[in-house]
């Protein structure tokens, strides 16, 4: 692998895999590492540049592998850690980043950790690894995450005769963070990824961390004091590896995860996601524009993560309660695709399979300030199933080609983990990466196009924003800029065409080129740059000197 440069995470793009459903390479109907490392090639030609693994270690699986029972090994069923090892450098050899989830918050309850505390004596050390109580009105200012499937954050064990505290499944009891221990043995296990040659950890709900009476337990100073001390040692032991927050919360609280340049490198940013669902419905900027108005900066070693989706359902927390209900209105009007608070699809249905908006939505994940993470599928725009329980209907198989099981694996179809995906307007046998392959207008050859363009400018990476008046509050522009790369990106959010009046004055006398055809546009001679785009439309402009 090419020498680390230390930031590197701002220019990535990351593709978001579940190892488990992308290739089957032993035909167990389940994927795995093997068959991800055969299918390195494929993402390094469509351009992504870092790997995002979903849960890969041991777990009865009942929350896809967040409920974690052994922090140091493998999945039976996704390989062994030599086929994880031989992926890391197969992913190294091309230039690619891996990253890994560090489920540092909670444990399955199957964990020894768990099992040696709910049979321990009150007040012996090993109890005090998870959190304990007799009253269950304990931290009752916690919110319930998991609204639909949980009534409360304290479940009783009859064995250890006390509740224990979860922030998510009752099968998934927090680790108790006051205890030195735990501290030391969530380090341990960053040392164990970051030795075997990981290249960056996503911190799987790391805002609950710790709990004080009186306060609603997200966020809380204590989780940052510890986020220092993580990042120190990342820092002496691990130079150039990357920490990503998921701190699903207000810019304001989500940018403290960034602390001074002293706690993680990347964070999700959270409440821009379903911003852009919502400028696309309204046909307007505003939403856009303002949260990242609100957004403060951040030091200037750290980046944002942007996404569209997810494997989790679109979560609609980081919006007032109005705009939930307008976006469940306009984009769950099946109730069977709500989910706690947020709504269980994918990309393309969301979109209504409507390729102008897909392209759209995917120019605004590619161009606005941070580090776009693409889910895996979209770049074909697969469909769900809301037929499949919790969020299983956005992880189904990955779509390869027309052949049985979509050539994701050769088992008998009743034994795939997750069926595919056969609604008439996504079937497995149109929608898939080699029919795609074939069609130099796909989606996939789009999504390819666009993801080269960008690799050349470092501005979408790393450059300042200055937003631009376009004379309607239907068209996004704005101006990216880094080192003397300079590009100039126009939406048009409304389903109209519409003649647009930017104001470039500050770029006067440059040249806009267009992205895609490299065509030249007039100089820039003042204020009023007059544009049209048609509907749904948009451009990537270099601005060149003429
Ligand atoms: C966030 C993960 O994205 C989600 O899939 C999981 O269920 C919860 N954390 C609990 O680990």
């Amino acid at each position: 692998m090419s020498a680390r440069s230390a930031d590197w995470y701002k220019d990535a793009v990351i593709y978001e895999v579940r190892v488990r459903s992308f290739f089957d390479a032993n035909d167990d109907g389940k994927g795995d590492l093997r068959g991800l490392t055969s299918k390195l090639d494929y993402l390094k030609d469509l351009g992504v540049t870092a790997l995002w693994l979903l849960p890969i270690c041991p777990s009865p699986m009942r929350d896809d592998g967040y409920d974690i029972s052994d922090y140091r090994n493998v999945h039976p069923d996704v390989g062994t850690l030599e086929d994880f090892r031989i992926m890391l450098d197969a992913a190294h050899e091309r230039g690619m980043r891996v990253i890994m989830e560090l489920v540092l918050n909670h444990t399955s309850d199957q964990h020894p950790w768990f099992q040696r505390a709910r049979s321990a004596q009150r007040g012996h050390p090993d109890r005090d690894w998870y959190v304990w109580s007799d009253d269950p009105k304990r931290y009752k200012g916690a919110r319930v995450v998991f609204k639909d499937f949980e009534k409360s954050n304290w479940t009783w064990d009859e064995q250890a005769g006390a509740h224990y505290w979860h922030r998510f499944y009752h099968h998934q009891p927090d680790l108790n963070f006051d205890h030195p221990t735990v501290r030391e043995a969530m380090l341990a296990v960053v040392d164990h990824w970051f030795g075997l040659g990981v290249d960056g950890l996503r911190l799987d709900a790391v805002p609950y961390l710790y709990e004080r009476e009186g306060t609603d337990c997200e966020n809380l100073p204590e989780t940052h004091e510890f986020l220092r001390q993580l990042r120190a040692r990342v820092d002496a032991l691990w130079p150039g590896r990357m920490l990503l927050a998921e701190a699903n919360q207000w810019p304001e609280d989500a940018v403290k995860y960034f602390g001074k340049g002293d706690e993680c490198h990347m964070a999700f940013h959270f409440p821009l996601m379903p911003r852009l669902f919502m400028a696309m419905r309204l046909e307007e900027r505003r939403p856009i524009t303002e949260i990242l108005a609100r957004t403060p900066d951040i030091p200037t070693n750290c980046q944002w993560a942007l996404f569209l989706r997810n494997h989790d359902e679109l979560t609609l927390e980081m919006v007032t309660a109005d705009e939930r209900d307008y976006l469940w209105k306009e984009y769950a009007k099946d109730p069977q695709a709500r989910l706690n608070m947020g709504i269980r699809r994918r990309l393309a249905p969301l979109l209504d399979n409507d390729r102008r908006r897909i392209e759209l939505m995917s120019s605004l994940l590619f161009s606005l300030p941070g580090t776009p993470v693409l889910y895996y599928g979209d770049e074909i725009g697969m469909g769900d199933d809301l037929n499949l329980g919790d969020r299983n209907g956005v992880r189904t198989p990955m779509q390869w080609t027309p052949g049985p099981n979509a050539g994701f694996s050769s088992v008998d179809a009743s034994k795939l983990l997750l069926p595919l995906v056969g609604d008439p307007a996504y079937h497995w046998q149109t929608v898939n990466v080699s029919v795609q392959h074939a069609n130099e207008s796909s989606l996939l050859h789009w999504t390819r196009r666009l993801l080269h363009l960008r690799a050349r400018h470092p501005a979408f990476g790393r450059g300042s924003t200055v937003f631009v008046d376009a004379g309607t509050y239907h068209a996004l522009a704005f101006v990216r800029e880094h080192e003397g790369d300079r590009v100039l990106v126009v939406c048009n959010l409304s389903r109209y065409t519409r003649p647009l009046t930017l104001d470039l004055a500050r770029w006067k006398g440059a040249v806009p080129v267009e992205l895609f055809g490299r065509v030249k546009f007039p100089p820039i001679k003042g204020g009023g740059y007059p544009l049209t785009l048609g509907p749904r439309g948009f451009c990537w402009f270099a601005l060149e000197t003429a």
